[in-house]
């Protein structure tokens, strides 16, 4: 059997049709960027995250970064911590707004931020701390919060892997000042591109956030700063909004794949536990294997992809020139070295998933 880890073109081959309406539609009405849909998108994402504004961006990466941005427009502390088991764009965006990335470890049973790492890392140049939302899992958001409340600084969420999560009954995005969202296309719900979003509650935030992404105005000036040009395309905005209205039942779809897992996955294959009052959103399915490069070569033979999400923590990359070591992140650094993230998609049945923990346990068996 073969088990892809993803196959976009069979998950978005069904939108087909609703797409070529769009896409005469937005062709007849010539407002291709930030046209309608862009406006019934934010309308939406605004709503199901009960924010008060929504803005339709060019991916996640530019989401972080218009926040940042929009954060320094009227204060000038330079540090941002930062969980150190995360992808790069992260910590693209940080560097991006001219920003200092400050690394802390994660809970070893979550695998998302330590809040006590977070309160020893946080400094009087602390200007915000970015909550990754990692695997459709929220981090300790009443701790997070309550810390960032006392102390002054900015609590952003990175809900890229967690929209449509929960923490204590509300949505994932709004706890922070604001939240970045991405709608990459292999993300809960993707684009046929890049997109991405933020959301917030302050309203100045989000006028500066929308200067931002046309040039640093939105009325062709007067330009005060410069911004970016990070608009999302109208089409792809059509193409969310035709996606999410089918998007309840290809949550109900993974949560049937994800008790499949439960059910038959080896017992070794450790998964992060879930916060207490969170209620995830199932995106990904990642593992820690013992072996994981050989059971990761031995699965493919066997016609099952997986992916490491992530193999290489941000703060050893080269950039940072020998600056942080792994024993100054042992939970991210462990992880990182076992982590397998198992098919797990809309496209994948029942059966699919029940041949991969077989396949996983005989695996596992082999390389002893
Ligand atoms: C947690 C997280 N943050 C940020 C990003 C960046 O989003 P994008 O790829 O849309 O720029 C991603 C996706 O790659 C992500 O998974």
């Amino acid at each position: 059997m073969i088990v892809p880890f993803e196959d976009l073109a069979l998950l978005n081959t069904p939108y087909l049709p609703v797409l070529k309406e769009e896409l005469h539609l937005v062709v007849a009405h010539q407002n291709l960027i930030l046209g309608d849909a862009v406006n019934q998108l934010e309308e939406k994402l605004a709503q199901s995250t009960q924010c008060a504004h929504a803005i339709g961006l060019s991916s996640g990466t530019t989401a972080l970064t218009l926040i940042l941005k929009a954060l320094q427009v009227r204060d000038t502390r330079k540090e941002v911590v930062v969980p150190a088991l995360t992808c790069f764009p992260v910590v693209a965006a940080i560097l991006d707004a001219g920003l200092t990335p400050i690394f802390v470890d994660v809970e070893p049973d979550r695998w998302l931020l330590d809040p006590e790492a977070v309160k020893l890392a946080c400094k009087p140049d602390t200007l915000a701390l970015v909550a990754v939302h990692l695997y459709g899992n929220v981090c300790d958001l009443q701790s997070l919060s309550a810390w960032c409340r006392s102390k002054g600084i900015h609590l952003i969420e990175d809900c890229a892997q967690a929209q449509g999560a929960e923490y204590m009954g509300k949505p994932a995005g709004s706890f922070g000042i604001a939240s970045s969202f991405s709608f990459y296309p292999t993300k809960i719900l993707g684009a046929l591109g890049d997109a991405g979003a933020v959301v917030t509650n302050d309203d100045s935030l989000a006028e500066e956030v929308k200067k931002l992404r046309t040039y640093g105005s939105t009325e062709r000036g007067p330009y005060h700063y410069a911004g970016i040009n990070a608009r999302m395309d109208t089409l792809q905005a059509a193409f969310l909004l035709a996606k999410w209205s089918n998007l309840e039942s290809v949550m109900q779809h993974k949560r049937l794949l994800s008790e499949v897992y439960r059910k038959h996955l080896p017992i070794v294959c450790k998964r992060p536990k879930l916060i207490f009052n969170a209620q995830d959103t199932p995106h990904l399915f990642p593992v820690l294997v013992p072996n994981r490069d050989k059971v990761r070569a031995l699965l493919e033979k066997a016609g099952i992809g997986t992916m490491m999400h992530y193999p290489r923590i941000p703060p050893l990359e080269p950039l940072f020139s020998g600056k942080h070591h792994s024993a100054d992140f042992p939970i991210a650094t462990a992880i990182a070295q076992s982590v397998l993230s198992l098919p797990f998609s809309a496209i994948h049945s029942e059966e699919q998933i029940l041949y991969v923990c077989n396949q996983m346990q005989e695996v596992l068996d082999r390389v002893g």
